[in-house]
C-alpha cells in the first residue's frame, strides 16, 4: 500500500510539474574549438534527470573520448565510457555522434546517442582545454525535460574550489530547475585503457 501510495504522490508531482522548464541555451564556451575539446575527460560529477541517466546509472570509472569521425570529418564522436558499479565491472561504451549546422562549431551540437529517439541539444560551455569543462546537455520529450551538467576534468580529480565555482555557474545559467543534487563520480582504483 505504501509503495503505492509513494508512487502516486511522484506521479502526482509529476503532472502537477508538467510542462517542465524548457530546456536552458546557455553561453557556449569563449573561444570554443573542436580541437580544443578533443581528446580524454574524466567525469568529476554531474546533475542528472532520471531519464537522462539510461546509459550512466550505475556508472564508476566514467570518461569520455571525444574525436573527429573518420568515416565523416563533419561529425564528431563521443565516446561514453565506465564501468558497471566497480572499477573491475562489465565495461560500458555509448557513443554519441555530435553534428552541428554551424562550421565550425560554436560549441554548441545536436547529440545523437543509441537508444534515444530524439537527438539532444549538447552544449560545451566551459572549456579550459588542459584543466576542465562544462557540458550540458538537455532534451524535452511529451512535456517532460531530461537534462544534464557534466563537470569534466583533464585528471581523474579536480580542485574542490574549481567545483564550487563551475556549479556556480550551472546555477546562474539555471541549467538544474528541479534542483537536483550534484553526484560525485567514483573514480577510485579505475584502470583506464
Ligand atoms: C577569446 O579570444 C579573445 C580574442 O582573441 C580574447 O581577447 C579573450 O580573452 C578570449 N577569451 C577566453 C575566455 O579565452
Ligand atoms: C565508439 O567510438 C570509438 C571511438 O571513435 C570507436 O573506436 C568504437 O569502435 C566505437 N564503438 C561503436 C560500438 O561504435
Ligand atoms: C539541432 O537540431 C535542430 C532541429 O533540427 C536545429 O534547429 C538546430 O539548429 C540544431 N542545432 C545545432 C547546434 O546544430
Ligand atoms: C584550488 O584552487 C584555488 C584557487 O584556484 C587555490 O587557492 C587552492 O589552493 C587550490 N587547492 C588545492 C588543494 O590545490
Ligand atoms: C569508490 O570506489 C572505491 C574502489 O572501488 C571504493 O573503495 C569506495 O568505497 C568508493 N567510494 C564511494 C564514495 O562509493
Ligand atoms: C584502491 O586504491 C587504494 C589506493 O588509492 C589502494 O590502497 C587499494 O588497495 C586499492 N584497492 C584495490 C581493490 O585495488
Amino acid at each position: 500500500m505504501r509503495v503505492i501510495y509513494l508512487v502516486s504522490l511522484l506521479l502526482l508531482e509529476e503532472v502537477y510539474m508538467w510542462p517542465d522548464a524548457p530546456c536552458r541555451t546557455p553561453p557556449p564556451a569563449a573561444n570554443y574549438t573542436l580541437e580544443q575539446y578533443t581528446g580524454r575527460w574524466f567525469e568529476i560529477g554531474k546533475i542528472q534527470t532520471t531519464g537522462g541517466a539510461f546509459f550512466e546509472k550505475d556508472c564508476v570509472c566514467t570518461h569520455i573520448d571525444v574525436g573527429q569521425s573518420r568515416k565523416d570529418p563533419s561529425e564528431t564522436i563521443v565516446s561514453n565510457i565506465c564501468n558497471k558499479k566497480t572499477f573491475d565491472g562489465k565495461r560500458i561504451i555509448a557513443n554519441g555522434t555530435l553534428t552541428s549546422n554551424r562550421q565550425p562549431s560554436d560549441g554548441r551540437y545536436n547529440e545523437t546517442i543509441f537508444p534515444a529517439p530524439l537527438p539532444v541539444a549538447y552544449n560545451i560551455i566551459v572549456l579550459q582545454t588542459n584543466d576542465f569543462s562544462v557540458e550540458y546537455d538537455c532534451v524535452v520529450e511529451f512535456g517532460i525535460a531530461n537534462y544534464c551538467v557534466h563537470i569534466l576534468s583533464r585528471r581523474p580529480t579536480l580542485n574542490e574550489t574549481i567545483v564550487e565555482n563551475l556549479l556556480k555557474l550551472a546555477e546562474q545559467y539555471d541549467l538544474n530547475p528541479k534542483k537536483l543534487k550534484f553526484t560525485r563520480t567514483n573514480q577510485t582504483n579505475c584502470t583506464y585503457t
